[in-house]
């Protein structure tokens, strides 16, 4: 490679790789800079890929994104798997969301109604019909709703088959923090690096996670409107003698906040995640543990048998939709992909291929269309200025 490749990527989570990787793929000279590459949010992350479960009111047009990263699901994992020569821990498991009182059961009923009206595979169970398919689930349970198709993988596998490919694809790795954007005659040129060097680039994709609007020398039109949204997440152990504890990933909204609980094929039970505004504060509380032991609890009273292993809190990059920021940022030369708050190890496959056909030159695909980030239109204050 050149000392100026054609692509910078600035972020090493999942995002910034699987955008690295699908840019290298296609021909071009790319780099990427994160102090720690395949670390992030993605550390964290269950890996539901939930797009018939996680469906909300309002969020119809990010459900067509995310149904068609999810049908990508299967060549994306076959092809990184091929390229990485790791296992990504991919499970199509499907998902069951139960109900354990009147209130869970009403909103599941309205949910199932929504998924109907939007065409999606979902199939109201009653409560007996739950317990048959997962036997550890309370006995109180109401109903619930059986969605085949929304599976899982390995967030931490993921992240470093992805790291693994990129480096089998020439993609070079700084290993540092990008401190500033480099603006030159009104186009992003590259970044310079916390240590002092400048990074020079063609293209500049910032995919910096929740810290995507920190980065100093953006201009302030273009900041993408990010904010951290802090998940607490626990891991546990199924030891072989209550294997198979659970054989998909069971979900509920118990008190108002959702729980979910995803086996994995190894023996790992991931048990998540708050949701709390809270900032940078990445802190693990007592309140935070107890709230999803208790509510899992609730939802598979022998949990409190299994050995605790692990627990961690990690930081959404949540937008003022809820939907990615994908494609130009309204500064020449500079790309962003960011902005995924609950669905960027589902938006991964997808996000992969619209950046690399955009780097590559290609035409925003059609997928891509509502998710610019030209959406939000410049900050209040800009247009305020231009209109006095
Ligand atoms: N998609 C799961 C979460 O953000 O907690």
């Amino acid at each position: 490679m050149s000392n100026t490749p054609d692509v910078l990527v600035v972020g090493g989570g999942i995002i910034g790789l699987v955008t690295a990787w699908r840019a290298a793929r296609r021909g071009l000279a790319t780099a990427l800079v994160d102090p720690a590459p395949g670390g992030g949010a993605a550390q964290v992350a269950a890996g539901m890929l939930a797009a018939v479960t996680e469906l909300h009111y309002g969020e119809e047009t990010l459900l067509a994104l995310n149904l068609e990263s999810a049908r990508r699901y299967p060549g994306f994992v076959a092809e990184l798997t091929e390229a990485s020569g790791r296992d990504l821990g991919y499970r199509r498991c499907g998902t069951l969301a139960v109900a354990l009182d009147a209130d869970d059961r009403a909103h599941l009923r309205e949910l199932h109604a929504l998924q109907q009206r939007c065409g999606l595979d979902a199939q109201w169970l009653p409560g007996r019909e739950c317990r048959r398919l997962e036997p550890m689930l309370a006995p109180g349970v109401r109903g619930g709703l059986r969605v085949d198709g929304d599976h899982q993988i390995d967030p931490r596998r993921l992240a470093a088959a992805l790291v693994t490919a990129c480096e089998r694809a020439g993609v070079v790795f700084h290993r540092v923090r990008a401190e500033r954007l480099d603006v030159v005659r009104d186009r992003a040129v590259g970044v310079t690096a916390a240590d002092g060097t400048a990074l020079t680039a063609g293209q500049v994709v910032l995919a910096g996670g929740s810290l995507s609007g920190r980065l100093a020398g953006v201009p302030r039109e273009v900041v993408p409107p990010v904010r951290p949204v802090k998940g607490q997440v626990l891991r546990l152990a199924v030891p072989e003698r209550h294997a198979p504890f659970l054989s998909r990933t069971v979900r509920a909204v118990v008190r108002g906040g959702q729980v979910y609980l995803v086996p994995r094929e190894n023996g790992e039970l991931v048990v998540g995640a708050t949701s709390e505004e809270l900032g940078w504060d990445t802190t693990v509380t007592a309140g935070g543990v107890y709230e999803l032991l208790r509510d899992a609890h609730e939802l598979v009273p022998g949990i409190t048998e299994l050995p605790l292993t692990e627990t961690r809190a990690g930081l959404r990059p949540g937008s003022p939709d809820n939907a990615p920021l994908l494609g130009p940022s309204g500064l020449d030369g500079l790309l962003l992909a960011t902005g995924h708050h609950r669905n960027g190890v589902l938006l991964t496959p997808v996000t992969g291929d619209v950046m690399g056909q955009l780097l590559a030159g290609g035409p925003l695909p059609e997928e891509a269309r509502p998710f610019t980030p030209g959406r939000f239109g410049a900050p209040r204050t800009q247009q305020l200025e231009q209109t006095a």
